[in-house]
């Protein structure tokens, strides 16, 4: 066999509440990608302590992740989704992860560096980890896509050097079960057990940025609610926050060219283009010469138009949590079941005895 199995795999924090970001950045594209590939999607639970140990409402929490790919429209009996931590091989990956990876490696993490702050000493022990759980949630199925925004590609590349060094450090154990895929990475022959994952990051909108300050990425944590559309927004406050969003005096260009140095006007037509499904040029050749004043209220009805049936959906699942907690049930039982054939490999490559 000279090729891993594709197979879409991605997740998504239940903190704080879904923005557009995460729409655009993520979650549309998983349900696109239902077409032509096997999926799992996750709510990563466990990556969610590492920053903040309590959450008062994290049941809830993980629920409304779910229903919010349940709502967008991705199919949890042709696919699977489930919550991380009822899938213990995650956390015993990540273990091995941590002993695979160097912790000079983690120092360098850009997220955990902006997360961490000033006082580096004090962080979690897990937020320093983090990367490594998140490299084994990927490949505890041997997963070979991830669709994820672009504030998580050195994430993706940390997962392609742990795979890398696993494959080499246990290019033996890996042999001798005959349970490799011979592959190249760069020019090099590998003789791999992980697969070198590729990130899905392109797109329209890989990087939706806040609607006070076009610099800045949209984000949960942002204290104003203004620089973000929630998805439990309703139509009023989705109207509000894009007449308010911050922009320049001048109109739409008619060339991308022309977005260039205006990151408001730049961020705007990325998101309409992302929510029509179409480019931003193509957006601009529609817009091209008119002022905001036009484009802001077609953003405006596209967004509710896109957006209400999500969030009515969402308010639906989460008011009988009943129909939610079996999905995630159902989901939790079909990936622990394939990731344990993982792991039962794992465990025999290191050579530990079972
Ligand atoms: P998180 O909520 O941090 O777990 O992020 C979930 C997904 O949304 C990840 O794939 C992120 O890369 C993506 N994401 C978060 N914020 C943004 C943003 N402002 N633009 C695009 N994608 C984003
Ligand atoms: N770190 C990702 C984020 O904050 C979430 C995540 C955890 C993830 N594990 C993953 C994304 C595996 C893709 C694949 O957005």
């Amino acid at each position: 066999m000279s090729e891993f199995k594709r197979l879409v795999f991605s997740g998504v924090q239940p903190t704080g509440n879904l923005h557009l970001g995460n729409y655009l950045g993520a979650i549309k594209k998983f349900v696109a990608l239902q077409a032509e590939s096997d999926c799992i999607y996750c709510v990563v639970d466990l990556h969610s302590i590492t920053a903040q140990l309590v959450h008062p409402d994290l049941k809830n929490q993980i629920r409304s992740i779910a229903a919010a790919f349940i709502a967008s429209g991705i199919d949890p009996e042709k696919h699977i989704v489930f919550n991380q931590s009822a899938v213990p091989q995650h956390a015993e990956l990540a273990w091995v992860f941590n002993c695979v990876a160097r912790i000079g490696w983690m120092n360098r993490m850009t997220q955990f560096k902006d997360k961490a702050g000033k006082d580096r000493e004090n962080a979690s022990l897990g937020l320093l980890a983090y990367p490594s759980l998140m490299a084994a949630d990927i490949l505890v199925y041997r997963a070979t896509h991830v669709p994820v925004g672009d504030d998580q590609k050195q994430h993706l590349e940390l997962a392609r050097d742990i795979a890398m060094k696993f494959n080499l450090d246990f290019a033996e154990g890996i042999r001798q079960g005959g349970r490799g895929i011979d592959i190249t990475v760069g020019e090099e022959p590998v003789h791999a057990y992980f697969p070198m994952v590729e990130p899905l990051i392109d797109g329209p909108a890989p990087r939706v940025m806040s609607l006070r300050d076009g610099t800045k990425k949209m984000s949960k944590s942002d204290p104003s609610d203004l620089s973000r559309i929630n998805l439990m927004d309703d139509e009023d406050a989705i109207s509000k926050k894009i007449r308010k969003a911050k922009t320049d005096p001048d109109g739409l260009p008619s060339e991308l060219e022309g977005l260039k140095g205006r990151p408001e006007a730049d961020n705007l037509v990325g998101i309409y283009a992302a929510l029509a499904g179409k480019s931003k040029a193509e957006i601009l050749a529609e817009f091209g010469g008119q002022q905001f004043s036009v484009f802001k209220p077609a953003l405006v009805d596209l967004s509710i138009a896109t957006l209400s049936p999500i969030t009515s959906e969402m308010r639906r699942l989460m008011d009988d949590t009943t129909h939610i907690d079996a999905i995630l049930k159902k989901g939790g039982e079909r990936a622990r079941a394939r990731a344990e054939v993982v792991m039962n490999e794992v465990r025999d490559i290191i050579g530990f005895l079972r």
